[in-house]
């Protein structure tokens, strides 16, 4: 809001000459122009805070007051209104009502003021009226916002403070700073919209410039609030606006559920069925069809100012969510019984284990995570061992409860991992961001990887038959979609290249070949033709049928992860 703020003491003077009783609490920042806006909100049964939020008050103390001594103090700063505005229409001076400048605060310095005592009888008065009041107030605290559904009312006090800090305590999670997230009803806009709507005809009359988009969101002013006590229950944790660890509190409001359901008649484009989602009376889908349907229409279908709910808001278990941490790191697989992911047909479990689950156990364990998400640098085949350095691999960590590993910490883990089994080892294992891991899957293609394959012929060979091996270089292949993975690739004809070869005599039939290739090129295809579908082959070369009886990967040439010295 550009315009200026003016600052009035709530409790402002009676009579003329005027009187100061000093402000019990907090200050409010009201203005002129807030007065028929407090008083159309007071009668539609709005809460006292709602009310604060509907005059853009953003001074985040005037909600964290009781919100007894707020009512209290809006209902005096109107009934004072009536007061100063007919003193001012009896004087001959006086400035009209719209004319913001002259508020009491600047017709009268507070210092001035000060030093004028109540008088006996006025005081008295005052008190007997204040009392009457708090009888009143007390009966409409206790009513139920018509806009909030008592989120600023009874929900957000300390004892909500606590149930959210019971719940972070219960998580044990590491963290240093948490932000509150707060996920209210979708009825809850209907609510705003019609509120607004009851107080927009004011504001344009009396030619007040107030937008919908200044007026404070129920969420913020719940943060607002309730921050500080979340901190202090947490022994001073810093609440911030933006952190890793998310503390989400969620609020429904069964009785009002069907609120929305108008709206999908106004416009039937923006609730469309998703998978997902359960309700399509999503808070996203209700705010945009509140854009969009027309003030008339909307009032001939939804009350204005909404109707007085029985119940408060019901406020749902509290959710602690910290983003995912990324852990990468690159294993060797020495067993030739081992598929990479776990190998499932027909729903039914054909190996016992895993490369990613013998990794991912220990590490779930030391980042007490709910889950993970693995993926590497290519996959080696279930009979396929990985050897030299390793195959890089990352994985995501849903919902670690804690987040960092010391240097000891990881080496420590890495032991774990090396010790659980024989079939697995790792190394560089480290924390890496989301961001670097899109790293190890780009340019994936054009990286090379080497291998070894023991070969078999079928033809009796001397060392000499396979000599010339050694003397080829990148020899382009066009491979067809291999037969054992058609089911699950494109038919497609790929074309890989071969950099370099080399073979080592083993007996008459069989020899060891070495093999340096673009990735994504298929190594058992080429050694045995697959029925003609990759050219050249290894056949075709030794001219012979020749078979691969083992093969492992010697290197994965990927610098990703950066090495981790011991
Ligand atoms: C796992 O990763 C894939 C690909 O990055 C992503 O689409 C998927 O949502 C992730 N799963 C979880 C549970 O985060
Ligand atoms: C785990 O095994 C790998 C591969 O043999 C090795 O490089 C690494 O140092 C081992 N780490 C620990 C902590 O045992
Ligand atoms: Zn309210």
């Amino acid at each position: 809001m550009t315009e200026r703020c003016f600052f009035i003491y709530i409790f402002n003077f009676i009579g003329y000459i005027g009187e100061l009783i000093p402000s019990v609490s907090v200050m409010l920042p009201l203005k002129e122009k807030d007065r028929p806006i407090i008083q159309k909100l007071l009668s539609a049964g709005c809460c006292a805070r709602c009310i604060l939020r509907f005059c853009c008050v953003s001074v985040h103390a005037a909600y964290r007051q009781p919100q007894q001594n707020t009512l209290k103090e809006l209902k005096v700063f109107i009934s004072n209104t009536d007061n100063s505005e007919s003193q001012r229409s009896a004087a001959p001076d006086s400035t009209e009502a719209k004319d913001e400048s002259h508020d009491a605060a600047e017709s009268d310095p507070p210092s001035k003021r000060a030093k004028l005592e109540p008088s006996e009888t006025e005081g008295a008065a005052a008190s007997a009226a204040s009392s009457a009041a708090a009888v009143e107030a007390k009966d409409e605290a206790s009513r139920v916002c018509v806009v909030c559904l008592g989120i600023l009312q009874g929900l957000c006090d300390s004892s909500q403070a606590v149930k959210i800090a019971e719940a972070v305590k219960a998580g044990s999670y590491e963290f240093d700073t948490l932000v509150l997230s707060v996920s209210l009803p979708a009825q809850l806009c209907v609510r705003e919209h019609s509120c607004w709507l009851h107080v927009k005809k004011e504001v344009r009359e009396k030619g007040l410039v107030l937008d919908k988009d200044d007026v404070v969101q129920v969420k913020e002013a719940f943060k607002w609030i309730m921050q500080g006590l979340v901190a202090k229950e947490l022994g001073g944790v810093a609440v911030v606006t933006k952190s890793a660890f998310e503390v989400g509190v969620e609020f429904t409001h069964p009785e009002t559920d069907a609120d929305c359901h108008f709206l999908a008649s106004a416009c039937p484009d923006c609730f469309k069925p998703t998978k997902s989602k359960q309700s399509v009376f999503t808070r996203m889908a209700v705010v945009k069809a509140l854009e969009k349907i027309s003030d008339a229409r909307f009032l001939k279908h939804y009350p204005c100012p909404p109707v007085q709910p029985t119940s408060s808001c019901i406020s749902q278990d509290v959710q602690c969510l910290h983003v995912s941490v990324f852990v990468a790191g690159r294993y060797n697989k020495f067993c030739r019984s081992l598929p990479q992911t776990p190998w499932v047909i027909d729903g039914e479990r054909r190996m016992e284990s895993s490369v990613e689950e013998l990794i991912a156990a220990p590490v779930l364990s030391a980042f007490r995570a709910d889950g993970f998400n693995f993926s590497s640098s290519g996959r080696e085949d279930v009979d396929v061992r990985t050897l030299g350095n390793g195959r890089p691999f990352a994985m995501e960590l849903l919902n670690p409860h804690k987040s960092r590993l010391s240097r000891a910490e990881m080496k420590q883990l890495q032991e774990t991992i090396n010790k659980s089994s024989d079939k697995i080892r790792v190394r560089d294992l480290q924390i890496v961001t989301r961001e670097a891991m899109s790293r190890m899957k780009e340019g994936e293609e054009e990286k090379t990887k080497s291998y070894t394959a023991l070969v078999w012929t079928q033809k009796p060979i001397q060392r000499e038959d396979i000599a010339f091996i050694d003397d080829i270089k990148d020899l382009t292949l066009d491979q067809k979609t291999p037969l054992r993975v058609l089911h699950r690739r494109a038919l497609a004809v790929r074309q890989r290249v071969i950099h370099s070869m080399n073979a080592r005599f083993l007996d008459s039939h069989h020899f060891y070949l070495g093999l340096k290739t673009q990735a994504g090129t298929y190594i058992k295809e080429f050694v045995h033709g697959d029925f003609g579908r990759t050219k050249p082959n290894l056949c075709q070369l030794l001219k012979t049928d020749t078979d691969i009886l083992e093969l492992d990967v010697e290197s994965v040439d990927v610098d990703w992860p950066p090495a981790i010295p011991e």
